[in-house]
């Protein structure tokens, strides 16, 4: 029996898993999962969370907690949600679960003995107000590739490069804004470049999608030692050669969690060497799914890794490596308001109506939207208006005008439909298999068009044989011949389907009639398979519920509300003295009025005590002139003089809020000209 591994990648319990996550690296692996099952496969799907690092503990930081408390939180959260999307994991792992420990040590044990490791005092970003070395995620600064200047401490968003920190230019704390400085730190690092030849060797006769491949191909010419350890107290301790001690970085452990996932999962399964059945076996397949940004981490290093170690891992075989989905627009951002809350969605929509949105609109060569427009349009219009229009009319049609059972019939020979039957045939079955062959090149975006391609060859061949009118003429063998042809194509859309809307899939098949579920179909069998004639057909079932436009509407609302609701992020801090800087007074409004074509403006003149101002403010939208008469605003009157529309501004009424929820603190008792501390 074929064994197939396949892994998605550990994802961060730093937050909440998005749309942008599950459409990249973890529906895909899904999808094939399931077909590699229906293919009679024995499959391991892993993934779980990746729980050490930087991007935990400093998201942990802001949100107050331990980063135990934090990934704790999002672990379980992460897993509910994989588990509300039907996802069908043999297990979801953490790397805080005490064998990942000891499999990543085992694993730095190795690449020593073998000697490829060194350790190292060298150079490192530190700061001086913070009193620490600084690691990647704690560092921005400007991206020695594109010049990019928010960088990340250790690869560039903007275009993808992955470097050493000390290679960013102006580095900087990202949580002061302070400058950095370098000072000396031991550390053990991965002697990488002894990994050339090999690496290069097995890359090339790897068939993997240009993108990956290149990519690959141009990061080997310039492998260097890395550092492998940090100074951190949040991950797995490591003591080195002199005695300091130090914790693994994060892309050095996490990977080894694809390994220690299948352990955790043997154990819990009661036989503990059950995971080396699959990663010690060089016949099985291993397919690892990722986002684009992870490439270089499981095509060179973590292979690297494995190289050098004594037991023979398995290497990967397969990196479909997926580009990013966005949603309308803008990347995820649940800080910036900029997300969909999971927990709500899935209180109105179908896991198997995100499931295909976004397997429809994966973004396997380019970046892609979620667009809430589009997710109703392929909700509507394909799954019910293609999928389940089909099968619904087929049914009642059935029921109404059959004898209400499934009929009997034979796929190859159509007595009363002829040429026309056949071809019906011919056309599903080169569907069939055209939705085969995309499952296996990663190609779920195909094989959604080409399923909803089947449902329409059905809804067409059952409008062009018209069995209402077969029925007036009282020929019934025509009529049982295009129902049985019709529910031929339902069989074929039910298992073919499944690997994508596996809910569905599995209902409809119960319709049909089939007893056994239909995770234990077999692929190979399937065209060839009776249908259960004799079946009492059922009154159908709805399979999919209409998206309204107000609901739609509303989803648009709530995001753009929430965006302009999202928390602003502080600025750097000053000092006293930069704050004493600013002239703060209380400022008698005198005279307001309209800026000439502005629906804006205010021009404002208003008495300081120590002198008159005038000053050009956008509140207009919010009060008018009267209303603000004799009010005594805060007033920032050192603000350099600036022309707003061809009037000077001298100064600044501070206020707060936006659009209707605009507001101007007021004082009643403090003359004009106090000064505001
Ligand atoms: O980029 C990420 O979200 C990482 N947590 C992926 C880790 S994959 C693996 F190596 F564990
Ligand atoms: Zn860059």
């Amino acid at each position: 029996m074929k064994k197939t591994l396949i892994t998605s990648a550990l994802l961060y319990a730093n937050g909440p898993a998005h749309f942008g996550h599950i459409a990249g690296a973890y529906l895909p692996a899904d999808i094939y999962a399931r077909y590699r099952r229906l293919q009679g496969d024995r499959v391991l799907f892993l993934s779980g969370s990746d729980e050490y690092g930087m991007p935990i503990t400093l998201s942990a930081e802001k949100a107050g907690k331990t980063p135990k408390e934090h990934v704790d939180l999002y672990h379980n959260l992460n897993e509910a949600l994989f588990h509300k999307l039907s996802f069908s994991f043999d297990h979801y792992s953490r790397t805080t679960w005490e064998g990942h420990e000891e499999t990543v040590l085992a694993f730095f044990q190795d690449l020593k003995k073998n000697g490829f490791l060194m350790e190292k005092e060298e150079l490192h970003l530190y700061s001086e107000k913070e009193g620490k070395f600084l690691a990647d995620r704690y560092v921005v600064g400007t991206c020695p590739r594109c010049g990019f200047t928010e960088a990340r401490g250790d690869e560039c968003t903007s275009c993808g490069a992955n470097y050493e920190s000390l290679d960013l230019k102006n580095p900087r704390s990202k949580m002061t804004g302070s400058p950095l400085s370098l000072k000396k730190s031991r550390h053990c690092y991965l002697r990488f470049d002894q990994f050339k030849e090999p690496l290069k060797k097995w890359i090339a006769e790897k068939h993997w999608k240009e993108n990956v491949r290149n990519f690959s191909e141009k990061y080997i010419e310039d492998l260097k030692p890395r550092a492998i350890t940090r100074d951190a107290t949040w991950g797995i301790p490591i003591t080195l050669d002199d005695g300091s001690k130090k914790v693994f970085y994060v892309w050095f452990d996490a990977p080894i969690g694809y390994i220690s996932a299948a352990k955790d999962w043997s154990q819990k399964q009661g036989f503990p060497d059950l995971w080396k059945d699959f990663w010690l076996d060089p016949n099985t397949s291993f397919v690892q799914f990722i986002g684009k940004d992870n490439i270089p981490f499981h095509s060179v290093f973590f292979p690297a890794m494995v190289m050098g170690q004594n037991a023979p891992y398995k290497l990967v075989d397969e990196l479909p490596a997926n580009e990013f989905l966005q949603l309308e627009g803008k990347k995820f951002s649940k800080s910036d308001g900029h997300s969909i809350d999971l927990e709500q969605f899935f209180t109105k929509y179908s896991a198997d109506q995100a499931r295909y949105y976004l397997a429809a609109n994966a973004p396997e060569t380019a970046d892609a939207d979620f667009i809430w427009k589009d997710f109703q349009t392929s909700s509507n219009a394909d799954l019910l208006g293609k999928f389940g229009n089909f099968v619904h009319r087929v049914f009642v049609f059935a029921k109404r005008y059959g004898d209400a059972t499934l009929p009997k019939g034979s796929s190859t020979a159509f007595s009363h439909l002829g040429e026309g039957g056949e071809e019906f045939m011919n056309n599903l079955r080169s569907c069939w298999e055209t939705i085969g062959q995309s499952y296996d090149q990663f190609q779920v975006r195909k094989a959604c068009s080409c399923l909803m391609k089947m449902a329409s060859l059905g809804n067409a061949f059952f409008n062009a044989n018209a069995p209402w009118k077969l029925v007036k003429e009282g020929n019934v063998s025509a009529v049982n011949e295009v129902l049985f042809a019709c529910f031929f194509c339902m069989k074929l859309l039910a298992v073919a389907a499944f690997p994508i809307i596996p809910n569905t899939s599995s209902r409809l098949w119960k319709m049909l009639g089939f007893s056994r579920p239909i995770e234990q179909q077999l692929w190979e069998n399937t065209l060839e398979e009776e249908l259960p004639f004799g079946t009492v057909l059922e009154d159908p079932e709805v399979l999919f519920e209409k998206i309204e436009d107000e609901s739609i509407e509303y989803e648009e609302k709530m995001l753009a509300s929430s965006v302009e609701n999202a928390p602003v992020p502080g600025k750097e801090t000053i000092e006293f003295d930069q704050f004493s800087a600013l002239d703060l007074r209380v400022a008698k409004i005198i005279s307001a009025e309209k800026v000439k074509k502005s629906r804006k403006l205010l021009c404002i003149q208003v008495d300081l005590g120590f002198a008159q101002r005038q000053v050009v403010s956008g509140l207009a939208e919010r009060f008018s002139p009267e209303e603000l008469l004799g009010k005594h605003v805060l007033f920032l009157a050192n603000l350099a003089p600036r022309k707003i529309m061809g009037i000077l501004s001298e100064g600044m009424i501070l206020a707060a809020g936006e659009k209707e929820a605009l507001e101007i603190p007021t004082v009643e008792k403090a003359s004009a000209g106090s000064v505001v501390s």
